[in-house]
This record gives C-alpha cells, structure tokens and sequence, in this order.
C-alpha cells in the first residue's frame, strides 16, 4: 500500500505571542498526574475499550485513574462500563453540576467522567465553554496519577482541543489501510497545525506483534518522509474474541477474563507506561495542558 501526502490543506501555525503565554502557563503549574490522550484518525479501532481496559490494569496496579468521556456527543464509555450516570459533562458546561458531583465509580475503582451522548450542540462547543470546561477539569488533576482521554475520532477542533491539552498523545490504528491513512492524516494535522514533535503509536485488532510492525514501519516511513513528527511505538493488541464478548456483557475484558490474551496485553502496556518517562514532549512541567489551547483557538 503507498501512502501519499495530501498537501493542499490550509493549516494555521500557531502565533508567536500565542505559544509565550501558554510556555508562561506551563511554567506555573506542577502537578504529578500525567494526562494521556488516546485517539485516533478513523473511527472505531478501539480507543473506547482501550482507555478502559488501559484504565483499569493502571488502577489494579495501585494507581489513581480518572478517564475522561471526551466523545462528547457520542459518548458511550459509560455502557461499555455498565454505568449507568444520573449526570454527564453536559450538566458541567449548562452550569447544572459542578465536575465533582458528575464523577462515577467504575470497574476496579477507576472513575469516569461521563459524556452525554445525542446532544449535537455539545460537539460545537464555544472557546469560552471549552475554557471553562477545563479549568474545571484542572481542580480534579491534583488528586490524581493518570488522567485517560477517550476522544472522539477525527480532525475536528473539538477533538484536537482534547488531544493537545493532554502531555502524552496515543494514536490508535488498526491495520486496515483506511484506518492508516487517516492515522497519517491526524499526525499531519498535529504537526502542521499543533506543532506536536511526537506521538505513540497502538495497533489494535491484529494477529500479533509482527503484524503491528508492520503497520507501525509503514506508517512510520511516510511520517519520516513527509512530516516533522516522530511517532514511538507503543504495541499492539491482539483481535480477540473474549474482549468482543465482554463487550456485550457491558464487562472489560480484563476484568471478567484476566487471561485473555487481550487483558495480557493491557496489563503489559500499563506496566511498560509506567516504566517509561512521561513524556518526551517539551511542555514544562504541565500536566493538564488547558493552556495550551490559548495559542490554538482564534478568539
Ligand atoms: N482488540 C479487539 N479485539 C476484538 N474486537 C475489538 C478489539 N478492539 C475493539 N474491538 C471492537 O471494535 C469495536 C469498536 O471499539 P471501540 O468502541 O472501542 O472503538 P472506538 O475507536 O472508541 O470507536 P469510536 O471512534 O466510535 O469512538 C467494538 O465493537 C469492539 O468490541
Ligand atoms: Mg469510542
């Protein structure tokens, strides 16, 4: 399969004064979380059950785990969970709740902040609301050690203000060539309109680790070749029909089958996560990134 660069986007570079204020913002704030950010280019590879099950095997090695809906209008993290919440983000952003009284408790002791699911108007959200949003989200980042983001799939604004707020971006991808040129698609869009250096790369849905080299080798040359991103892979998880049928059991696979090969492999990601230093991206000392939203949205 060749890949090939579609360059006739228009792109917005970020703004000199722009990226000063949100270096002065980063420098303000520490915090010990790290706030990781799971998307992807094409829908459906897997991030939902990827947070999830990424969430609970860092919860079940002792680590305080907050995952964040941020599919906002289709939100549905909570039924993979089996959670059913009384209030969503959108009862946060209408004012109606504070981000502390919408929290749930879900599998493993990891908690959720829901997302609404049919309501449109919140995948067109206001710079002001998303502002406000995460100055909310930011009170939460100091009790925490691992903040997920579950984003939606796509290029869209209201995606990206999710993803480049977070330190630690994970790209999924499974190896069906669409998924792969939307995946090259994405991480040109972090590049050019983000200014992103790097990401991490997971391959979801195949057969084994050769297969997700693959696909990691493929994707990488193009990227080397045409972008200024360098992409880290991360691993893979296998196709597995367990985590399928915890699915429909509205149960995580690494919960009801600890020895699938699947929950082998979350397990593992969790561990070699926590092994690796946070992050390579030069972002201070920041975890929550909310700030840097001031150099990306026009006002
Ligand atoms: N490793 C896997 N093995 C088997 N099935 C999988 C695997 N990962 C995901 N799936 C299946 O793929 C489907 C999509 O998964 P999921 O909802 O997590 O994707 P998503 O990327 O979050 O989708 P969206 O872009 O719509 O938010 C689900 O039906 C799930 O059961
Ligand atoms: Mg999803």
């Amino acid at each position: 399969m060749t890949l090939k660069d579609p360059s006739n986007n228009v792109i917005h570079m970020p703004r000199r004064g722009q990226l000063r204020h949100a270096d002065d913002a980063s420098r303000r704030r520490k915090s010990h979380a790290r706030v990781i950010a799971i998307t992807s280019g094409k829908g459906g590879v897997g991030k939902t059950n990827i947070v999830a099950n990424l969430g609970f095997a860092f919860s079940r090695l002792g680590k305080k785990v907050l995952i964040l809906d941020a599919d906002l209008g289709l939100g549905n993290l909570d039924v993979l969970l089996g959670v059913a919440p009384k209030y969503n983000i959108s009862h946060v952003i209408r004012g109606d709740k504070t981000i502390e009284e919408i929290i749930e408790e879900g599998p493993g002791q990891m908690r959720i902040l829901p997302a609404a699911s049919g309501i449109q108007e919140l995948t067109q959200l206001a710079h002001d609301q998303k502002m406000q949003f995460f100055t909310n989200l930011d009170r939460l980042i100091d009790d925490l050690d691992i903040l997920l983001i579950d984003t939606a799939a796509g290029i869209s604004s209201n995606v990206m203000d999710f993803v480049v707020m977070a330190q630690e971006i994970i790209v999924v991808v499974s190896p069906e060539p669409t998924s792969i040129t939307d995946a090259y698609a994405l991480m040109k869009v972090l590049s050019l309109k983000y200014a992103e250096k790097s990401c991490r790369l997971l391959v979801n849905m195949v057969a084994g680790a050769r297969e997700a080299q693959d696909v990691s080798r493929q994707l990488g040359l193009v990227i080397d070749r045409f972008l200024d991103i360098h992409i880290d892979y991360l691993g893979y998880v296998p196709r597995d029909d367990k985590l399928t049928r915890g699915v429909k059991k509205q149960r995580l696979v690494s919960d009801l089958y600890p020895e699938a090969k699947a929950s082998h492999c979350f397990s593992e990601l969790a561990r070699r996560m926590l092994k690796q230093a946070p992050s390579s991206r030069p972002k201070g000392n920041t975890n929550l990134y909310w700030h840097h939203l001031v150099r990306t949205t026009p006002h």
